[in-house]
This record gives C-alpha cells, structure tokens and sequence, in this order.
C-alpha cells in the first residue's frame, strides 16, 4: 500500500542522515547473503512503462507459480558494487553501464526495460535506504544485485505480460574463497558455456544455472573454478563461470573479444581503459588456450570478484603455474589503480563514479 512504501521511504531517510553503520563482523565477510533493511520493486505491465517503484522493506515477493521467469527463465540480473569513503560518502560505480546492458538484455530475452534514468534513480535510492549496511573505508563493498523479471503468468511459451524490477543489496567482502590470493582454474573439456546466436552475451539467469555442474565437479577437486573455451573450436578462451579472463604476455595484455557468447564485463571495460591510460598495449581478439598456458601472468575481472590473479591453470591434466607466487606485475598495478578510483582514494579522472 502507498502508506506503507511512504513510511519506509521516510525511514530510509533518516538513515542517510544519521549514517549509522550495522553491528557486523565485517573482517570476515565473504560473498554471501547478508539480509539488509530495504528492496527497490518497480512493476511494468503490457503497455512496456515502468511504475514510479517503491522501496519496501526486504523480504519475500509474491509471484504466480505461472511466471515467465520460474517456468522459461525470462529473466535477467545486474551486479555493481557502492563503496564508502573515509569522509562518510559513498561512491557507486558506473551504474549507467549496468543499466545500459540491461536494456541491450532485456532486448534479447523479449522483456522491457527501466530506462538508464530510472535504473539509476532506483539503485541510488536503494543503497541510501540501505546505507547502514555499506561497510566501513577498507572492509568491503555493498553489491547491489538488480533482477528484472517475467513476474507475469503464462503457460504457453511466451514473453510474459507483466514484468518486475528489484534491487536488493548485501553487504560482500571477497569472491573467492581465496581471498585476494591467486585463484586455481581448470579448463572445461566437457560443458561450454555458450554458443553463437545464444545468449552467452546477456546477463540472464539461464547462463549462469547452465554452469553449475561444470562449477561443482571442479570445486569437488579443489580449484577455484572452470574456464570456458569456445563451443566451435575448443580452443579460443571464452570466460569463466562468474568473470572475464586476461593475458599478459611480454607487457602486452589480451583478453577475448566480445563477439556474443561472452558477457560484455564492466570491470572488464574499465580494466582496458586503465591499462591503456598507462600505456599499456591491450588487445580484444581471439585468445588461444596455448597462449594462456604461455602466458607471464593470467586475470580475472568481474564486479564481484574484481580483480583476481590467477596462481595456477589446469588443461588435460597438464598444471602450468605464473611467476611470482601468480601475483602478476601488471595485474596487481591495474587492479591498484582500478581499485583506488572504485574506493575513491585517487582522484577519479576517468568521471567513472557517482557520488551519494
Ligand atoms: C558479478 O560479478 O556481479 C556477477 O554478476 C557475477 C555473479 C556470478 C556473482
């Protein structure tokens, strides 16, 4: 009821003002859910616009069992993180990226979309609500997790007739549980990721249920995770479960190109354009599976894993480790630099982030 959403966002208010921060345990955060007080819900029925949205507080949505989303998958998420500064402030991070390739995935899985204006607006409004949950200067981040749904009910295969859009927020330290140590990847042999003229490209839900299993199997034997190679080839790098994948070679960095079956990173775009504000040569094309094994050093980068050195790989059998225990000479400089403009301790010179 409007009464209700009015007397949250009224208390939403007051924890901007007094910008309290929670009584957690924030040395031993990792990336799991931490239930905070508040959630954006937007709804847009058949005539394609969104309502005004609401924050209400966390919890529990109500959907038909009949949902676009629950039987066929129309669904898409987004992922970017807000920082707090030493002053008290907090800083996002180019959210008009993240509402941008919503649109582009709401494009390609039939649905509509906030426009960049309203997504935004939702996600400030969300992170202020929330603000007592975004943890202190050097302990962390608040990732904000937008979900756009087919909310409507249908039964035969269809786009749905009414559609949702939710913010939710935790409060998240590291990805890996590796902490910021070199993670160890293994090469999938078996299941691929994503295939052209598929929707390896978008962000929807159905990718990242699709490489669960591969995900598991190589947890079980002890490494971080699965690196996908392309479903033509088998052989051209694609990207792992939850992160896109660099090379540096002899000072020049490579990562694949997007080309549809990889997800368009968003720390990935901003890690080349730091990289190449320094000098460095970047290079997006086709990366082959023997060039990472004679790689000087090898990357990950993604909103929840950030920047991650990669210690080891593993193709068939075959384990091939990076110098310098994997902590990489021009990752470690990147990821400092990406890192320090993200927590706002350099000036940001690029205009990347939004200050609330
Ligand atoms: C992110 O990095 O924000 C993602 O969306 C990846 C997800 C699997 C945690």
């Amino acid at each position: 009821a409007p009464s209700v959403a009015k007397c949250h966002a009224s208390l939403a208010t007051n924890y901007t003002e007094t910008s309290e921060v929670v009584d957690l345990d924030w040395e031993n955060l990792g990336f799991g859910l931490v239930d905070t007080d508040f959630m954006y819900v937007a709804k847009c029925g058949p005539d394609g616009n969104f309502s005004k949205g609401e924050v209400l507080p966390f919890g529990p949505i109500a959907v038909s069992p009949s949902a676009g989303v629950l039987n066929y998958g129309q669904g898409l998420f987004e992922g970017l993180k807000a920082y707090r500064k030493t002053d008290g402030s907090i800083l996002l991070f180019r959210p008009e990226e993240n509402a941008s390739r919503m649109i582009t995935g709401a494009g390609r899985m039939c649905m509509p979309a906030p426009t960049v204006e309203q997504f935004v607006d939702a996600v400030k409004q969300t992170v202020l609500a929330n603000k007592r949950w975004v943890p202190p200067t050097g302990k962390g981040s608040l990732y904000i997790r937008p979900l756009l749904m087919g909310s409507g009910a249908v039964l035969g295969l269809a786009p749905a007739p009414e559609y949702t859009f939710i913010i939710f927020v935790s409060p998240v330290g590291n990805y890996f549980k590796e902490g910021l140590s070199p993670i160890n990847l293994i090469v999938e042999d078996k299941f691929h990721r994503a295939s052209p003229g598929g929707t390896g490209g978008v962000k929807t839900i159905g990718n990242y249920a699709s490489v669960l299993k591969a995900q598991k199997i190589a947890k079980g034997k002890g490494y971080s995770d699965v690196l996908y190679l392309d479903v033509v080839h088998d052989k051209y790098l694609e990207e792992v479960s939850s992160c896109n994948i660099f090379v540096v070679k002899d000072n020049v960095i490579s990562t694949p190109a997007i080309k549809g079956t990889i997800l368009p990173g968003i720390t990935r775009k901003s890690i080349i354009e730091v990289a190449q504000s320094k000098g460095f040569k970047v290079e997006e094309r086709l990366v082959s599976v023997d060039e990472l094994l004679n790689a000087d050093e090898v990357f990950c980068t993604g909103t929840a894993v950030v920047v991650s050195p990669v210690g080891s790989i593993t193709y068939l059998g075959k384990r091939v480790e990076y110098g310098n225990q994997g902590v990489g000479v021009v990752s470690q400089q990147l990821s400092k630099s990406l890192t320090g403009l993200q927590m706002g301790l350099v000036e940001d010179c690029m205009g990347w982030t939004v200050r609330l």
